[in-house]
């Protein structure tokens, strides 16, 4: 390996800012101990401190600068005291994720040893599921940035839900994809289609290319299941699940429930990936309440930093930077199992720079 991949970091705002220093330092030290070079990064400047310090959310070519890099890490954008005169918030990430159509929204959930876990039932401890979330059409089509919802005065509003056979094809072999990579690494490989076919004829739609698609993947378990019925499902038996697929909006609500079973916001890892371009990050916002004071959970962060390395591997074409993702997954899972990471987040008594550093430590250590 010769030329560094050169990936955009926004750091952005509040404890983006230091959950996105820790990664960067815990992939560092990933490939510096597999013997593997150091990312290049390119740093860019946005979020609401930038838009109040110079009244854009983001530097001059700032998206394009991002657009063209191997991949794009961000800490957490937003402020709720910086706002636009419309008293809507800095959200530049929304852009990106636009313009770049990032349409695999790619939401880890599992269960670590140690870490708090909500169910009482012993099968909790192996939950270890994705959920994929199509982010740039179904309901959120009609989201208010994108000024499309039908309103007629002070009467009634419509907003509408969306679902093309582009996105959606796309989707469903992105996740066939998954299952059949997640099954090669010994976890269960069974894709779920979550929708709501019984009512709605864009979920009808959804579940028919599900089917279409489905034929090129004989090797991968599929079943569906109603939107409601699979949020009964991932409080009863959300062990028994693998990958989910679903429209934006299912995502964007059962993605949180999920995220609740495991921990909370600092565990939530997600990746955003389009055809050409993906974006990294916690799933969390920058938590101004205890943003300065070394309090941040940054594994979610660093989880997502995982996800940047195995989708550079592909991208790439580098298998060793695959390695280095499953090196930081196994830390992660080693710190937790010995009892070693305890972030305060949960009640313990480790800060983000002492959940870093027992990372990078398990991380020369880790079999
Ligand atoms: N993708 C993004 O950049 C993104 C996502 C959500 C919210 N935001 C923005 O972030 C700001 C704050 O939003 P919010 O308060 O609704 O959500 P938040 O995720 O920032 O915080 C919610 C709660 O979870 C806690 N929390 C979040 N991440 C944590 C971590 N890593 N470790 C420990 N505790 C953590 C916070 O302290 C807070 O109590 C807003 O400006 C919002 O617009 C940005």
């Amino acid at each position: 390996m010769s030329e560094k991949l050169n990936i955009a970091v926004i750091k952005g705002d509040g404890i983006g800012i230091d959950v996105t220093e820790a990664t960067m330092a815990v992939v560092t030290a990933a490939l510096t101990r597999l013997g593997l070079p150091a990312l290049h990064e390119t740093h860019i400047s946005a979020g609401a401190g930038h838009f109040r310090d110079t009244g854009c959310d983001i530097q001059k070519g700032g998206e394009e600068l991002a657009g063209s890099a191997d991949a794009i890490f961000l800490g957490a954008i937003g402020l709720p005291s910086v706002r636009h005169a419309d008293g809507t918030e800095i959200s530049p990430h929304l852009r990106l994720r636009d313009q770049f159509g990032l349409y695999a929204g790619v939401r880890p959930v599992k269960a670590y040893p140690n870490a708090p876990q909500r169910l009482a039932d012993p099968r909790a401890a192996k939950i270890d599921m994705v959920i994929l979330r199509e982010s740039t059409e179904g309901l959120f089509y009609s989201a208010a940035v994108h000024d499309r919802s039908i309103v007629k005065g002070d009467d009634e509003v419509q907003d509408f839900m969306r679902i093309t056979r582009p996105t959606t094809e796309k989707l469903h072999h992105f996740g066939f994809k998954l299952a059949q990579k997640r099954r090669e690494r010994g976890k269960m490989g069974k894709f779920t289609c979550v929708d709501k076919a019984n009512v709605f004829k864009s979920q009808a739609f959804f579940r028919k290319i599900f089917d279409e698609v489905k034929t090129d993947y004989p090797d991968i378990k599929t079943d569906y299941n109603y939107v409601d019925a699979m949020a009964l499902c991932l409080v009863r038996n959300p062990w028994d699940y693998d990958v989910m697929v679903m429209e934006n909006m299912f995502g964007d609500i059962l993605s949180d429930l999920a995220g609740g079973l495991v921990g909370g916001m600092g565990m939530a890892s997600c990746a955003e990936i389009g055809d050409d371009v993906g974006l990294f990050q916690a799933a969390h916002g920058s938590a101004p309440d205890i943003m300065g004071q070394d309090k941040a959970n940054p594994l979610a962060a660093i989880l997502s930093g995982a996800l940047m390395l195995d989708y550079l591997a592909e991208r790439a074409d580098q298998s060793a930077l695959a390695d280095a993702a499953d090196l930081i997954d196994r830390a992660v899972d080693a710190g937790f199992a010995a009892n070693r990471l305890r972030p305060m987040e949960f009640g313990g008594d480790m800060g983000t720079k002492a959940v870093t550093e027992e990372v990078i430590a398990q991380l020369a250590v880790v079999k």
